[in-house]
C-alpha cells in the first residue's frame, strides 16, 4: 500500500501526552486499566454482562453464533429497541427527565421528556400501522434535524419496520435509487427544513424522487416550515392529522435480536451505494455500551453530538446510544455559522451542554473563523469533548482542547464506520492518556490489528491495513440484498478478518494512528464519498466520455475532490461546461459530492490493461511520494502521470 513516509515522520514527532485529569478520573465509569484487560480476556462474558442491563422479552440462548462472515449476536433472544430506549425510562424515575432538547435554526426551543417521547413514538407507530406497515417492511425517512426524525425512527423500531434514513442533503436521484433498492412503500418527510436561513425543500425533492416509483404508496409530511407544498391526494398524508387520529398505545413488537433494525446507505468503491444492514440486539448493546463508557454519561449530562442523523454517527450517538442510556440528547437543526460563527458556543452556554461530540472538519472551520467567537461565551459547562469522521490533525486537536475545552476536558478521538455501527478504537476518558492525533486503543472487548497484504501483523510504526479480528456486537449483518458483495468487500482481502479499508500504524506504546482510506473512498468534510460514485455521475452527463475522481488534501475539509474529465468528441472545454458538470453531480448525488475542481483533459492516464491509474494520480495530486511501486503494472507509470498532470496544470482547468 502507499503510506507516505512523510506522514509517518511528522506523526512520530508527536510526543505530547495528555493523561486524564485526576478530577475526571475520580468520577468516571471506567477508571482502571484492568477493565479493558478483563474484557480482552473474555470478551463474550464482557458483552453478555452489558446485555443484561437491558429489558429482554426473552433471554438469548447463544451469545454469538459466528459462521464467517456472518455473525449473529444474542441468538434466541427477543427484544424491542424502542421499548428499551423509551418505555423503560418512561416507566422509571427518568419519566420526566428530558430525553431530547432541541433548538431549530430560527431559534424555537422544544423539550421532550421520556414520557412525552413515549406518547409521540406510540402514536407515530400506530400511524405507520394504519398505513399497513408491517414487521420487516422498509420505511424511508428524509427529514430535517427535528425531533420528529428520531420519533419516526423509534416508531419503526417499535413495530419492527426497518428504517432507511437518507441525509437531507442528498438529491432526488440519490433518494430515488435508495428507495428503489430498499423497496420502501412509505416515506416520511417534512415540507422543508432550515439551513443558513433558507428553506431546504425536502417534500419537493421527494416528489421528484418518487414520481416514477409506483412502489411508494404513502408519503407522510410533517409541517416544519408550514410553507405550502403540493400534496398528492390519496398518497400524501399530513403528520399532524394522522397523529390526531392515532391510538396513543401501540405495543412494542418483540423482535428477534438478530432481526434487522435499519439499513443505511453508504458509499463504497463502486458507483452503487451499499445498504449497510444493522441488527437489533447486538447493535443496541454495542451502541449503548460504547456511548456510556466513552462519553462517561451521567444522569445530569446534557450531551450534544453535532452530526446529522442522516449519517451513522447520528443514528448511533444522537438517537440509539443516548436514549438507550436514558441520557439527555441535544439536537440543533441548522448550520454552525448561522446567523454568526458563534451559534454553537452560544448554544453550549445557554443550555449548559456538558459533552460535545463533533468532526475535525468543523473544528478546523471554527479555528479559521477565529478565537473571538468561542471567547464571547462561557463554555465552562463542558467536561468532555469528542471527535469522529476523519483523522484529527494535532494542531486542531490542541485548539479544541485549549480554546473549547479550556484545557480541562479530555478528548475522545473515536474511530469507527457506518459498518461497525459503534466506536471500535477510542480512548476511555477516565483512564487513557491521549496523544493528539491518535484514536489510542481498541474499545474493551474489541480486537484490532494492523497487517500487511498477507494478513501478517506489521512492525511497530509501520503502516498497514487496519483489520478487526473478531466480531463485535454492532457489526453490520450484511449488505442489504447483497451478501456476496458483503463477503467480497469486507472479508475477502484478509481471510477471516474484517477489512476496514483504512490504513493505520501502531506506535511503540501500542497506540493506533489512523492514516485515512486506502481504497477509492475518501472522507470529504467528514463525509464518506465513493470516487466511483462521482465518476459515474460525471459520465452520465451526455457530453462526458470518461472521468477520474481523486481526493487531495484540503486545509478545512481534510480531503477535497478533484475530477479529470474527457469529453465525447465534438464537445469543447468551457467554463460553462465545467459549471454544468458540477451542477450535474449536485443533482445526481448532492452538494457534498461536487468536486472542488473539474479539469477537462484530452485523455486519462491508463495502465496497459486499460485501467485508469487512479492511485498514481491520487498520490501525485496529494503531493505524496509513491512509497511502493511494486504493485504498479508499469513502473514508468508515475512519470507518465506526472507529465500528464503538468500538462493539465499548464493549460489550467
Ligand atoms: C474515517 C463515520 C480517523 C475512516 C463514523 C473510516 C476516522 C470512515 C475516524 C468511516 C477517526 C472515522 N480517525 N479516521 N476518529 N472516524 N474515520 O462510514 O476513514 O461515515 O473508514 O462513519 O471515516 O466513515 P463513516
Amino acid at each position: 500500500m502507499v503510506v507516505p513516509s512523510a506522514t509517518i515522520d511528522s506523526l512520530l514527532k508527536e510526543k505530547e501526552q495528555y493523561p486524564p485529569p485526576a478530577s475526571f478520573r475520580e468520577g468516571a465509569w471506567v477508571r482502571d486499566e484492568r477493565f479493558s484487560r478483563d474484557a480482552a480476556k473474555d470478551p463474550e462474558r464482557f458483552w453478555s454482562e452489558r446485555a443484561k442491563e437491558f429489558d429482554w422479552s426473552r433471554p438469548w440462548s447463544t451469545l454469538l453464533e459466528w459462521k464467517p462472515p456472518f455473525a449473529r449476536w444474542f441468538v434466541g433472544g427477543t427484544i424491542n429497541v424502542a421499548q428499551n430506549c423509551v418505555d423503560r425510562h418512561a416507566a422509571s424515575a427518568r419519566r420526566n427527565k428530558a430525553a431530547i432538547v432541541w433548538e431549530g435554526e430560527p431559534g424555537e426551543k422544544r423539550v421532550l421528556t421520556y414520557a412525552m417521547l413515549m406518547r409521540e413514538v406510540n402514536r407515530f407507530a400506530d400511524v405507520l400501522k394504519a398505513l399497513d406497515v408491517k414487521r420487516g417492511d422498509r420505511v424511508t425517512i428524509y427529514m430535517p434535524m427535528i425531533p420528529e426524525l428520531p420519533i419516526a425512527m423509534l416508531a419503526c423500531a417499535r413495530i419492527g419496520a426497518i428504517h432507511s434514513v437518507i441525509f437531507g442533503g442528498f438529491s432526488a436521484k440519490a433518494i430515488h435509487d435508495r428507495v428503489e433498492d430498499a423497496e420502501s412503500e412509505v416515506i416520511v418527510t417534512a415540507d422543508g427544513g432550515y439551513r443558513r436561513g433558507k428553506i431546504v425543500p425536502l417534500k419537493r425533492t421527494v416528489d421528484e424522487a418518487v414520481a416514477d416509483l409506483p412502489v411508494v404508496r404513502h408519503v407522510v409530511v410533517f409541517a416544519r416550515t408550514k410553507e405550502a407544498v403540493p400534496m398528492q391526494a390519496g398518497r400524501d398524508i399530513g403528520w399532524d392529522a394522522a397523529m390526531a387520529e392515532a391510538d396513543p398505545v401501540c405495543d412494542p413488537e418483540p423482535m428477534d435480536a438478530t432481526d434487522p433494525l435499519f439499513v443505511l446507505y453508504t458509499s463504497g468503491t463502486t458507483g452503487k451505494p451499499k445498504g449497510v444492514l444493522h441488527s437489533t440486539g447486538g447493535y443496541l448493546v454495542g451502541v449503548a455500551t460504547t456511548h456510556r463508557l466513552i462519553f462517561d454519561i451521567k444522569e445530569d449530562d446534557l450531551y450534544w453530538c453535532t452530526a446529522d442523523i442522516g449519517w451513522v454517527t447520528g443514528h448511533s450517538y444522537i438517537v440509539y446510544g443516548p436514549l438507550a442510556n436514558g441520557a439527555t440528547t441535544f439536537m440543533y437543526e441548522g448550520a454552525p455559522d448561522w446567523p454568526h460563527p458563534d451559534r454553537w458556543w452560544s448554544l453550549i452556554q445557554e443550555y449548559g451542554i456538558t459533552i460535545l461530540y463533533t468532526a475535525p472538519t468543523a473544528i478546523r472551520a471554527f479555528m479559521r473563523w477565529g478565537d473571538e467567537w468561542p471567547k464571547k461565551h462561557d463554555l465552562s459547562s463542558l467536561r468532555l469533548l469528542g471527535t469522529v469522521g476523519e483523522p484529527i490533525n494535532p494542531e486542531a486537536w490542541r485548539w479544541y482542547h485549549r480554546t473549547i475545552g479550556g484545557g480541562r476536558c479530555p478528548i475522545v478521538d473515536t474511530w469507527w464506520q457506518t459498518e461497525t455501527g459503534m466506536v471500535l478504537i477510542t480512548p476511555l476518558p477516565g483512564v487513557t492518556t491521549t496523544k493528539p492525533g491518535s484514536a489510542t486503543h481498541p474499545f474493551p472487548g474489541v480486537e484490532a490489528e494492523v497487517v500487511d497484504e498477507k494478513g501478517q501483523p506489521v512492525a511497530v510504526n509501520k503502516g498497514g491495513y487496519l483489520v478487526i479480528s473478531k466480531p463485535w456486537p454492532a457489526m453490520l449483518m450484511t449488505l442489504y440484498k447483497d451478501p456476496e458483495r458483503y463477503r467480497q468487500v469486507y472479508w475477502s482481502q484478509i481471510p477471516g478478518k474484517y477489512f476496514t479499508g483504512d490504513g493505520a500504524r501502531i506506535d511503540e506504546d501500542g497506540y493506533f494512528w489512523l492514516m485515512g482510506r486506502i481504497d477509492d473512498v475518501i472522507n470529504v468534510a467528514g463525509h464518506r464519498i465513493g470516487t466511483m460514485e462521482v465518476e459515474s455521475a460525471l459520465v452520465s452527463h451526455p457530453k462526458v466520455a470518461e472521468a477520474a475522481v481523486v481526493g487531495r488534501p484540503h486545509p478545512l475539509k481534510g480531503q477535497a475532490l478533484v475530477a479529470y474529465v474527457v469529453l465525447k468528441s465534438g464537445h469543447k472545454r468551457s467554463d460553462a461546461l465545467r459549471a454544468d458538470l458540477r451542477e450535474h453531480v449536485r443533482s445526481a448525488i448532492g452538494a457534498i459530492a461536487v468536486p472542488d475542481e473539474v479539469y477537462i483533459t484530452e485523455k486519462l492516464p491508463k495502465t496497459r490493461s486499460g485501467k485508469i491509474m487512479r492511485r498514481v494520480i491520487r498520490s501525485l495530486v496529494s503531493g505524496q511520494e509513491i512509497g511502493d511501486t511494486t504493485t504498479l503494472e508499469d513502473p514508468g507509470a508515475v512519470d507518465e502521470v506526472r507529465k500528464w498532470l503538468e500538462a493539465i496544470e499548464g493549460k489550467g482547468p
